[in-house]
């Protein structure tokens, strides 16, 4: 059993930053002993409210990207940044300066059989995951999230609060799926679109293309 805690940054201050902190704390508290022992949070241009939040809780900002380069060698990093172009952006930098991505899923996230839960990835509290689903890298899924059976998620694709993905749906990268949105069984979701809170998605929808309502267009 290990029992050496692994360090880890995280990159984003704001919402999600600190829900990914929710996450790593309650990963340590399930694990009797620290998993991991967080030595801050980089942010190239944090909202003051944001490190006001973060030093509450008594973390530190470690500065922006470029000038936390040197713990971002040797540390894990996890980037917690809502926005799923933002996120693949700065990933990609990361990968380049050969930072490692921590996959962190929360104790109380249900993951059925069968799932594969890309590098980087973010699962929150109270997600369900159903059998033989293939989350890519960096995948985000939010508190209470919801994926059904034969599901695959592309990379840095976000999926907000209470979104239900149906079964055999395929979602491609830096897509969002907004908070509370439901997509119908076995539909195509292309790659850059958005889908807005609360949307019923009856049909299949293009690269790029932001859709919503009920039936979502
Ligand atoms: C759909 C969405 C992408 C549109 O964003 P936008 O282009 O900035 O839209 P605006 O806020 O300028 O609103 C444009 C119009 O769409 C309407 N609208 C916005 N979001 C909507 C939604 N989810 N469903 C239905 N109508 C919506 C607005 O009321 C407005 O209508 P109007 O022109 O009649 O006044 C966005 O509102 C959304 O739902 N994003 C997901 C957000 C989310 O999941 N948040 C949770 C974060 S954890």
């Amino acid at each position: 059993m290990k029992t050496v805690a692994d360090d880890i940054v995280v990159i984003g201050a704001g919402g999600f930053g600190r829900e990914t902190l929710d996450v790593i704390e309650a990963v340590n508290a399930d694990a009797g002993a620290p998993r991991w022992r967080v030595l801050g949070v980089v942010d190239d241009a944090p909202a003051a409210i944001h490190l006001e939040r973060l030093a509450a809780r008594g973390y530190r900002h470690l500065g922006g990207v470029d000038a936390a380069e040197r713990v971002l060698s040797t540390a894990f990093v996890v980037v917690a940044i809502g926005a799923p172009a933002v996120r693949a952006r700065i990933a990609a930098h990361l990968e380049a300066t050969g930072a490692t991505s921590a996959t962190l899923v929360h104790p109380r996230a249900v993951l059925g059989s069968e799932v594969t839960v890309g590098v980087g990835s973010v699962v929150c509290a109270g997600v369900q995951v159903s059998t033989n689903v293939r989350l890519g890298r960096r995948v985000h899924l939010n508190p209470g999230a919801i994926v059904g059976h034969d599901t695959v998620l592309g990379d840095d694709v976000s999926v907000n609060p209470g979104a239900v993905l149906s079964g055999e749906v395929r979602v491609s990268e830096r897509t969002l799926v907004g908070a509370g949105a439901v997509v119908l069984q076995g539909l195509r979701v292309g790659a850059d679109a958005v889908i807005g809170a609360a949307a019923c998605v009856t049909r299949d929808v293009a690269d790029g293309v932001v859709v919503k309502g009920v039936p979502a267009r």
